[in-house]
């Protein structure tokens, strides 16, 4: 077995987040600009080199991966990883295999997420209204993530609702959407919107802190604290009026960085330490200098070696410009 993960801080590292592909179906205006240049498909890693990587870090004891994308049920032949990848969730060296996604393609896939082992999946809905969500997607349509949830439900998944909080946008609907999510049966996030990269928008006027949101909904609702954990970012509160949960991600006004425990791998190896960091670990050359993962694992625990401390979002007042210019998409949130 692999040495376990511990970064300089002491955090151990047991969560992966993969994102499989760059390329979306949407283009949420708070994650891309309309006019996106994606990766050549010549750059991306294969679906077998992806597999060997993850199988690395479940070596080295990461307990829960999360495939993201871009929209990761966008990439060819992606249940095949899904299948690969299940197996080691029968091996019980996983605990978790999961994934994030628009639920653009869930009506078709839903039912094989199952069978592969995936128990619970986050799906990005940031309102649900159908003209509001085509202007947040730039050309969505509402009725399709509709018929992905069902089919989900349908499949016996779990689902939890990603809302990105956008100030003058959403904002007036989160009540519904907490009401709406909890009706299914399912958990809801809140997340506040993130700088990563050029959107083509002024990323000040999108951001709406938590803080505010939540006091907003103490006049809608009673919530009540739970220890409720998943592994991720999210700090829960029970809503007593529905029994749902909901979970508020705050990395602007409350920051989680001391108990983070992932790192995130893009579809073309590169290894990035934190979301809000510029610093990355390029896996691709030894996962292709030899079969066997010596220079791997090496590779990996360099670059656990070097996980900063916190993330460092910023937006130059001059430029407006954000500190970290990857969009979110290559690494997959
Ligand atoms: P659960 O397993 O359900 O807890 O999921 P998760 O919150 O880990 O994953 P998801 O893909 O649903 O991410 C929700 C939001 O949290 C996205 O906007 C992510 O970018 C954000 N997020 C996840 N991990 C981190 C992190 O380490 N730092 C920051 N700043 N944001 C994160
Ligand atoms: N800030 C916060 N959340 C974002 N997401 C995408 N871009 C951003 C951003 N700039 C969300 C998506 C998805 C999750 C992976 O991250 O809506 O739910
Ligand atoms: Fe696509 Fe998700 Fe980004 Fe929207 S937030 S453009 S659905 S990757």
């Amino acid at each position: 077995d692999g040495e376990r993960l511990i970064d300089p801080f002491g955090r151990e590292i047991e969560y992966l987040r993969v994102s499989v592909t760059d390329r979306c179906d949407f283009r949420c205006v708070y994650c891309m600009s309309e006019h996106m240049t994606f990766l050549p498909k010549r750059d991306l890693l294969s679906l077998e080199e992806l597999h060997r990587l993850c199988t690395a870090f479940v070596r080295h004891g990461v307990k829960k991966l999360r495939i993201t994308g871009g929209e990761p049920l966008v990439r060819k032949n992606i249940m095949w990883l899904f299948r690969a990848l299940g197996q080691h969730l029968e091996s019980g060296r996983l605990r978790e295999l999961t994934l994030t996604t628009n639920g653009s393609q869930l009506e078709k896939y839903a039912g094989d997420l199952k069978a592969t082992g995936v128990e619970r999946i986050n799906v990005s809905l940031d309102t649900i209204d159908p003209d509001k969500f085509k202007t947040i997607t730039r050309w969505g349509d509402l009725s399709t993530v509709m018929r992905g949830l069902d089919a989900a439900e349908k499949a016996g998944i779990k689902i939890k609702i990603n809302v990105v909080a956008l100030k003058d946008v959403n904002e007036g609907e989160i009540p519904d959407l907490v009401r709406f999510a909890h009706a299914r049966g399912a958990d809801v996030t809140l997340i506040e919107t993130m700088p990563l990269g050029d959107v083509g928008e002024d990323r000040t006027a999108q951001y709406l802190p938590l803080s505010i949101v939540r006091s907003q909904l103490m006049d809608h609702f009673t919530l009540q604290d739970t220890p409720y954990r998943t592994g991720g970012p999210a700090r829960y509160v029970t809503v007593k009026e529905t029994g749902g949960r909901l979970g508020f991600i705050t990395p602007l006004t409350h920051n989680f960085c001391e108990s983070c425990n992932r790192v995130r791998l893009t579809c073309t190896g590169t290894l990035f330490m934190c979301l809000g960091q510029n610093d990355a670990a390029d896996l691709r050359t030894p996962l292709r200098a030899s079969a066997d993962d010596t220079l791997l694992d090496a590779a990996i625990s360099d670059a656990i070696a070097r996980k900063p401390k916190g993330h460092d979002f910023v937006i130059d007042r001059r430029t407006k410009k954000p500190s970290v210019a990857r969009h979110m998409s290559v690494t997959g949130g």
